[in-house]
């Protein structure tokens, strides 16, 4: 992976920490792997992610209704659902370091692997996929390196062993391939094992792939026993299908409709990564849109580009975000099809949400294993049918990761001199920004604070997060809204006192303006449509 990707999302991942968008979990006990705290501005930008969906999808439109289930439901729901029996991936356990990996994530580690990486100093590509090395240096960097980087690695516990194998293939032909050459520094039972692929971690050898199942496990009530366990939800889907007749039955929507849920769900990942991307506890915005079979692909394509869309609408720009439709191969066995929104994250190309064409098989699964009637009566039509099920299913902490990224941006503002500063500003589309202007009285005194209070408590009662500050130069203050990303900034100088108009400075354009105090509010509704 290029370095400044990473670069990147370590400036990104400092920044979130040091103005409080994202800490890690229980950090002050060591953290806890896969887990996030959202702070004081993190909260704000995820509500308002939530919101502008709610609203978008719930509010604005007459065909979906909202719904919010128990993230604990009865474990029969997993197996109709197929959770229970399928919802595993294979994981493949280092015998050394114990560390766990998904096999199918295997390669990625590989490249992002330090004691891979330094293979480099003993090994040089031929051009055709093959390398040559020399014995020498090989040592050199076992007893350099290798110790330090790759304990686990045969080649560096049991040295003698497995150069000398080394060393005789090597005899035979000078150039040797990658996965090759992984099997004689990883094993020293080469004879047997065949091809071996080691830790990514330590090198060690990594036990044959297992099925994982991801949902985490609990028990409900006093007895710790089969009869009482119970998985916390890893998806909000299957509580909109346990309540589909309920929803039909005490409202007048009728097919199509969609029901929305946006929600807590776990998953026990195998190796949570890439920041909060891939997290063990997340929050998921999902539809479930039930309609005529005869319409599912009309639907399909409508939801597909409606959710890119969405994005799009709300600051993500059109060439860093795809749509990816899944070939054939990729397709559950009961999707009819399925399309992924993705974006180019600095650590590569990711699903934010997918959209799939479920057909009849969640509702059939549940009639099946409940007993009741999952079908849907036309009162026009008289037909009876189980409806089709598209479901658009978005990630709310890759959302909001995918906003942190592509606000993130570093440039220059001019000083209270007029100097060229650098500045690290968070460009967020207003209708997210957590905080959605900043006033600021120029100095404390001559009754600016005053004043200044007064507008501030006037944006509070009009409902707009407002943050109001009065310490240090307004230079330094500027710059600490430009890091949580508000749009506005309005002081109150010397001017405000005789002509009762104060500044509005833009955080992108840099652009100042002065306006009357008594505009001020509708001044920052305006702008923030
Ligand atoms: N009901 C369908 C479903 O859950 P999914 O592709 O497994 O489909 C949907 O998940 C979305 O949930 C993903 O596109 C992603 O945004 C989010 N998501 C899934 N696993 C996640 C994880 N471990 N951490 C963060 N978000 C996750």
């Amino acid at each position: 992976m290029a370095e400044n990707t990473n670069v990147l999302m370590d400036k990104l991942a400092a920044l979130c920490k040091r103005r409080g968008f994202i800490f890690q979990s229980s950090e002050i006990y060591g953290g806890i792997n896969g887990f996030w705290d959202y702070g004081p501005l993190g909260v704000e930008l995820k509500r308002n992610i939530k919101d502008a969906w709610w609203e978008d999808i719930v509010r604005k439109r007459e065909d979906i209704v909202g719904l919010d289930c128990a993230i604990i439901m009865n474990p029969k729901v997993w197996e109709a659902s197929g959770h229970v029996g399928g919802f595993a991936d294979p994981m493949r356990t280092c015998r050394q370091c114990k560390r766990h990996f998904r096999a199918d994530q295997l390669d990625d580690l590989f490249l992002q692997s330090e004691w891979v990486k330094s293979l480099g100093d003993f090994i040089t590509p031929t051009g055709d996929k093959s390398f040559i090395l020399d014995i020498d240096e090989v040592t050199r960097w076992v007893n350099k390196k290798g110790k330090k980087l790759a304990p686990g690695l045969a080649i560096v516990r049991n040295y003698s062993v497995t150069v000398s194998w080394l060393a005789e293939r090597l005899q035979q032909a000078q150039a040797i391939g990658f996965q090759e050459l992984l099997s004689f520094l990883a094993t020293e039972q080469l004879n047997q094992t065949g091809l071996v692929v080691p830790c990514p971690f330590c090198g060690g050898d990594l036990t044959d792939p297992r099925q994982f199942n991801l949902m985490f496990k609990t028990n409900v009530g006093a007895m710790e026993d089969s009869t009482s366990v119970a998985y916390l939800r890893p998806e909000t889907a299957q509580g909109i299908f346990a309540n589909y007749r309920n929803v039909l039955d005490t409202t007048r929507i009728k097919v199509p409709f969609g029901i929305a849920q946006i929600g807590k769900s776990f998953r026990n990942e195998i190796n949570p990564r890439n920041y909060t991307f891939r997290s063990r506890e997340f929050e998921q915005m999902e539809i479930e849109f039930f309609c005529h079979p005869s319409t599912a692909d009309k639907w399909y394509a409508y939801w597909r580009d409606a959710r890119y869309n969405w994005y799009v609408g709300l600051g993500l720009t059109s060439s860093k975000l795809h749509l990816r439709d899944h070939e054939k191969e990729e397709l559950a066995h009961y999707a009819r099809a399925c399309a992924d929104v993705e974006y180019e994250f600095p650590f590569g190309i990711s699903e934010l949400e997918g959209i799939a064409n479920r057909a009849d098989y969640d509702l059939s699964q549940h009639q099946k294993f409940s007993g009741k009637d999952m079908a849907y009566f036309d009162d026009e039509t008289k037909e009876r049918f189980i409806p089709y099920v598209i479901e658009p299913s978005g990630g709310v902490d890759r959302a909001t990761l995918a906003f942190l990224c592509e606000a993130y941006c570093e440039d220059t503002a001019p000083d209270e001199n007029g100097a060229a500063q650098a500045r690290t500003v968070m460009k967020f589309h207003p209708r997210l920004a957590p905080v959605k202007a900043a006033v600021f009285p120029l100095v404390k005194k001559d009754g600016m604070p005053e004043i200044a209070m007064k507008i501030y408590g006037q944006l509070k009662a009009a409902g707009l997060a407002t943050f109001y500050d009065e310490k240090g130069a307004v230079g330094r203050r500027y710059r600490r809204q430009d890091e949580a990303g508000t749009p506005f900034c309005l002081t109150i100088d010397g001017q405000t006192l005789t002509d009762q108009t104060v500044t509005v400075r833009d955080r992108d354009t840099l652009h100042q303006d002065r306006i009357a105090t008594d505009k001020i509010v509708s001044y920052v509704q305006e702008h923030l449509r």
